[in-house]
């Protein structure tokens, strides 16, 4: 049996790298490992040698203690509640910045310049289009399907319509797949959309920018003139680049995970997407919204955030907690102020559903069960609340969530490819099942 590990203090005199040593107990053996440093944030102890050294698989089911990649794209720390893209604040970026910028970021490690900028502004424009063909798949599937099913299918599907940029070992295929799934999410989530409602298609229009288009393509009807509002229109910005990105979690470890064998990116990224659909995922800010519903009125918050708390019942507060954030989540920070902006450019006066929502907030803040778990709103609290406001249904509101996360996506799984240390995922498990036995023929069983 393995004892605790002890970090050995870096060696001064000759250079040696830091190392942590694990002892086991039942042998005496002793194996040292060593302590890798990324620019910021916690070390990390590297195991890649301890299974053939010891014989020893390291357990860690939901990866909370394991690094799965080295990465250069987004930084976290949970416990101050900051989020870094490349360095730059998610605070200064979404007051600042747009997101063809963010895109930009996420894709090459800087911000771009004028001129790559527009580059960018237009690849990604003369990509918005889809194959006319693709419309014929949207109409094998149900109206009253889930528009992640959706989703998932026709992102899939892409690579049966631009296999021209599914070689994966060809930069120039990668680049250009990267772009068009950037540019061709929203006239996909737009189309899966009207779909839903039995309005025609709308096509993309390149003179408007990347959010307009997405509004346009979604509420613009033929029989009437529609005009983008540039407050909505922003908001909607502002709420892409909030999702752009979010380190190792679930929907792009899948990603990567699906990419390490080699597949081609369209698939990869209908993998993420089926990832985020989950209610503990991406599926959170339907999960609110509908739980506002539930809880109805603000004399009945009490009742829920007791159910919250007790261990016999499953129900959780939705948009509360997070895996990484053990303080407020920036990200809910800038959708709360964003949610105000929203309301008052709409004209909403009285939003129950926001009072309801602030209501619940101030009462589990106040809860030692929340505040001893440190559980916090997260990016999913407020952003059904705006995304409602802007007529959106719930059932849209993690497409959303995936058009603007599908950049952190092709990000990740850029990186993985062009990391020369990449290999397939594969990680190993603690069998718990029978030991070999002999077959029993059907009729000598009991
Ligand atoms: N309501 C009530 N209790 C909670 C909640 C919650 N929302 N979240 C965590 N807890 C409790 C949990 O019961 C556990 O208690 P105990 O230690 O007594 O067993 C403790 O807090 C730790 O929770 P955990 O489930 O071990 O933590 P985790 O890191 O595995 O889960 C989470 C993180 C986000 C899945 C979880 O907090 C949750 O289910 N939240 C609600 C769903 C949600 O809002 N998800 C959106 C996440 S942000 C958007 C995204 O990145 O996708």
């Amino acid at each position: 049996m393995a004892s605790a590990t002890k970090t050995a203090p870096a060696a001064k005199s000759d250079n040696k790298a830091p190392t942590v040593t694990l002892i086991d107990n039942a042998t005496g053996k002793k194996i040292d490992l060593p302590v890798m440093d990324g620019s910021v944030g916690p070390k990390v102890i590297d195991i890649r040698k301890l299974y053939a050294e010891t014989g020893y698989f390291t357990y860690d089911p939901g990866f909370t203690s394991t690094g799965s990649c080295q990465s250069a794209i987004t930084y976290i720390d949970g416990d101050e509640g900051v989020l870094l893209h490349r360095g730059y604040a998610i605070e200064d970026l979404a007051e600042h910045s747009d997101f063809m910028e963010v895109c930009y970021l996420l894709l090459h490690g800087e911000l771009p310049n004028p001129t790559q900028k527009s580059k960018f502004v237009h690849d990604i424009t003369y990509h918005t289009m889809v194959h006319e063909q693709l419309q014929y798949l949207y109409r094998g599937f149900r109206r009253d399907a889930h528009p992640m099913a959706v989703m998932v299918g026709v992102v899939g599907a892409l690579s049966a319509f631009y296999h021209d940029s599914t070689d994966i070992n060809d930069p120039h295929q990668r680049m250009i797949a990267s772009h068009r799934l950037i540019a061709k999410m929203p006239t996909i989530a737009a189309m899966a959309y009207k779909y839903s409602v039995g309005q025609p298609f709308v096509y993309p229009r390149n003179d408007l920018d990347y959010a307009s288009n997405f509004l346009r393509m979604c509420f613009m009807v033929p029989c009437e003139e529609y005009k983008v509002s540039p407050v909505l229109a922003k908001a909607m910005d502002r709420i892409f680049i909030l999702h752009a990105d979010h380190e190792q979690n679930a929907s792009t470890s899948t990603v990567r995970l699906a990419g390490s064998s080699g597949a081609n990116p369209f698939a990869c990224i209908a993998a993420g997407i089926a990832s985020l659909w989950g209610p503990a995922h991406g599926g959170a800010n339907e999960a609110v919204l509908n739980m506002l519903r539930a809880i109805g009125t603000k004399d009945r918050v009490p009742e829920y955030v007791k159910r919250a708390k007790n261990k016999d019942d499953s129900f959780r507060l939705m948009g509360f907690g997070h895996r990484v954030y053990k303080n407020y989540d920036p990200r809910a920070a800038v959708m709360r102020k964003t949610c105000h902006e929203v309301l008052e450019e709409l004209g909403v006066k009285n939003e129950p559903l926001l009072d309801l929502a602030m209501e619940l907030e101030r009462i589990a803040l106040e809860d030692d069960y929340f505040v001893s778990k440190k559980l916090y709103p997260n990016v999913d609290f407020y952003s059904g609340i705006i995304l409602r406001a802007m007529n959106f249904p719930t059932s849209m509101f993690t497409v959303l969530f995936a058009l603007a996360r599908t950049v952190g996506w092709v990000a990740q799984w850029k990186e993985m490819i062009e990391d020369p240390s990449q290999k397939i995922g594969r990680p190993r498990q603690l069998y718990t099942g029978a030991t070999k036995r002999a077959y029993v023929p059907t009729t000598k069983r009991k």
